[in-house]
């Protein structure tokens, strides 16, 4: 699949966005390395603090189907938006820094490329934190 499909992806299902407190619509579509696609939206909730964001959500739903390894996100929000710092993190969970992010408006003005890399540098690993040996 090609970045502009997957764009375009992510504008269809940000109409599906559930956004009436910031009436800030968002789509994402995640592209697995066999070459499926999770589309989802960002959901809100009068409790502020309990929105998800749609990177997130298109992620989870990803996982919830068995896969686990991708190539490229992209974006669609109202204007050219980077994802935030939470959804950074956990892109990085399952993905590597080569990971493709393509952000873009709904009305398909424009469009940046960049990496996860790029995104979250010295992300957090696990591997180079490892537990005390006392526990
Ligand atoms: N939002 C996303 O879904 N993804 C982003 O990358 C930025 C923010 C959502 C969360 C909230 O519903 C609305 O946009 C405004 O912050």
């Amino acid at each position: 699949m090609n970045p502009e499909s997957l764009m375009q992806a992510a504008r269809d299902v940000a109409k599906c966005a559930y956004a009436p407190y910031s009436h800030f619509t968002v789509g994402a579509a995640v592209l697995t390395r066999q070459g499926h696609v999770y589309c989802a939206c960002n959901v809100e909730n009068v409790s502020y603090g309990l929105t998800s964001c749609a990177e997130r959500n298109a992620i989870f739903k990803a996982i919830s189907e068995g896969e686990r390894e991708f190539v490229a996100i992209a974006l669609a929000a109202p204007t050219c938006v980077t994802p935030c710092g939470a959804c950074r993190q956990v892109l990085q969970e399952f993905a590597t820094g080569e990971l493709k992010v393509y952000m873009t408006t709904l009305e398909e003005a424009q469009f940046v490329t960049t990496t996860l890399a790029q995104l979250l540098p010295n992300a957090f690993h696990f591997e180079d934190n490892p537990l005390p040996k006392t526990l």
